[in-house]
């Protein structure tokens, strides 16, 4: 009795959005869900979409409810549930039938997934989903991993219901196996460094100029309209002047200054490193986030330590707003780096135009800048750097002396800025012909005789240290 389009099982938050953006579209979703009671209260509380959604109330009805070959799309928790799921519905599958991973998942895992899965003949997809529930239900960003095959059969359903960017729909096959979940990844890594910078912002105009929250979102959503368009500028500024009921208070004022992480924007920096690249804006971003759990310490410290603070001119709105700009640059050129050095290690191919392209509507980090990036991914990177490109350059001739000020401003003033000072450090190593790790070298020579090269003749090098 097949009869579903696809089968979802999952209907949390992102689960039960998408499966209604799918029903929305047409499709007919069998869905399941761990929690046998969510499934009939989900389908009844669906109004018109109900007819195109069919409960199942095991793994056994949500297969005999597809024909093969049959795509059924998990939205749980990543990790062991994930397995534990696998191993339940593996022995029901058939040849040429795909499990989608929609979860945050490491795409280690992802990979170790797909070729365990391959030897039953089943096409093992990782997807990433962004956008939040607003997206899932009515266009998320995704970035889908694994076979052809599989992306040929679930293509139309996602091309359907992906958010678009000027009739473009924000999906795309980005690679083989873990593929897609790492591209999710570094877009975490991405959104970490922009939501950090942002809020770096806003601590120096409210402890650099005093300004209070509702003033700062008013700036914000000025800025919105600008260069800086984007849907994280535009949330902070809706933020910053919702007033808390409870007390008339800013909201953001009375929100304890501690947060925390899943972990994906961590696994952009373990990846980073184990590639022998830097990311430097986003890796401050996740020890940002680190050091505000430590409230206790934080209380202590600030009478404990002095700051010496320096004189310093405070930064003017339009330094700041150039300084976000430059800063945003940055932790892209990092995150489309990382890219490329994982296409070259795992053999993916990765299209980072298109990357940028299905980024510019649905996820989190969409902004105006997006479009710009896609362009300057297109043509040929001097050296693979992003910042290289004309376009870029042409960006941070204007934003690299405003970022270059906010930076020494809030430096003088102790106002930390990890994120916007990263940006910066890797931009001016990049751009420093004659750096000082010919010292380091020295001293790794000195210690461990591990050879240098010199700028005056080839080959490996010792020195006759004194
Ligand atoms: C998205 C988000 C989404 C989520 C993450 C990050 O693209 O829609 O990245 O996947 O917000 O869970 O959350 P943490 O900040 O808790 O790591």
């Amino acid at each position: 009795m097949a009869q579903a389009d696809i089968g979802l099982y999952g209907l949390g938050t992102m689960g039960s959005a998408l499966a209604l953006n799918l029903a929305d579209h047409g499709f007919t979703v069998a869905v399941t869900n761990r929690e046998s009671s969510w499934i009939s209260n989900f389908v009844d509380e669906s109004g018109p979409l109900a007819d195109l959604l069919i409960p199942a109330n095991t793994l056994r009805d949500i297969v005999d409810s597809l024909a093969p070959p049959r795509t059924i799309l998990f939205m749980i928790p990543s990790g062991a549930p994930m397995d534990a799921m696998i191993k339940q519905i593996t022995p029901l599958l058939a040849n040429g039938d795909t499990i989608i991973d929609g979860g945050n998942a490491d795409f280690r895992a992802t990979r170790a997934r797909t070729k365990a899965l391959a030897k039953s003949g089943l096409h093992f997809v990782g997807m990433g989903v962004s956008g939040g529930e607003e997206g899932a239900r009515n266009g998320p960003s995704m970035m889908i991993g694994g076979s052809l095959e599989s992306w040929s059969r679930f293509k139309p359903m996602a091309e359907a219901i992906a958010a678009k960017y000027k009739g473009d729909p924000c999906v795309a096959h980005v690679g083989t196996d873990g593929a897609g979940h790492f591209v999710k990844t570094v877009h975490n890594g991405i959104e970490y460094a922009d939501m950090q910078m942002i809020a770096e912002v806003y601590g120096i105009l409210r402890d650099g100029r005093g300004w209070n929250a509702h003033e700062i979102g008013v700036l914000l959503e000025g800025w919105n309209t600008g260069p800086l368009q984007s849907y994280l500028v535009e949330i902070s500024a809706r933020a910053l002047q919702t007033t808390d009921p409870e007390t008339g208070h800013p909201m953001v004022d009375v929100i304890m200054d501690k947060a925390g992480q899943k972990g994906t924007g961590r696994w952009t920096v373990i990846e980073a490193l184990k590639l022998g690249q830097s990311a430097s804006s986003i890796e401050a971003a996740i020890a940002a986030r680190s050091w505000s759990s430590e409230k206790k310490a934080r209380y202590a410290a600030e009478t404990l330590l002095t700051k010496d603070p320096q004189p310093s001119e405070p930064p003017s709105e339009s330094d700041l707003e150039q300084a976000l700009l430059a800063g945003r640059i940055v932790s892209h050129a990092q995150g489309f780096r990382i890219l490329q050095a994982a296409s070259d290690e795992y053999n993916w191919a990765l299209d980072l135009s298109r990357i940028a392209e299905i980024w510019r509507a649905g996820c989190i980090i969409r902004s105006s800048l997006l479009d710009d990036f896609s362009v300057a991914l297109h043509g040929t990177m001097p050296f693979g750097h992003m910042i290289l490109t004309p376009a870029m350059r042409e960006f941070l001739v204007r934003s690299i002396g405003p970022l270059r000020r906010v930076v020494a401003a809030a430096v003088c003033r102790g106002i930390p800025v990890p994120s916007l000072s990263g940006a910066l450090c890797w931009h001016d190593s990049l751009c420093r012909a004659r750096g000082s790790t010919n010292l380091i070298q020295a001293q790794r020579d000195l210690f461990g005789a591990h050879g240098f090269e010199r700028l005056d003749a080839d080959g490996k090098h010792h020195g006759k240290w004194s």
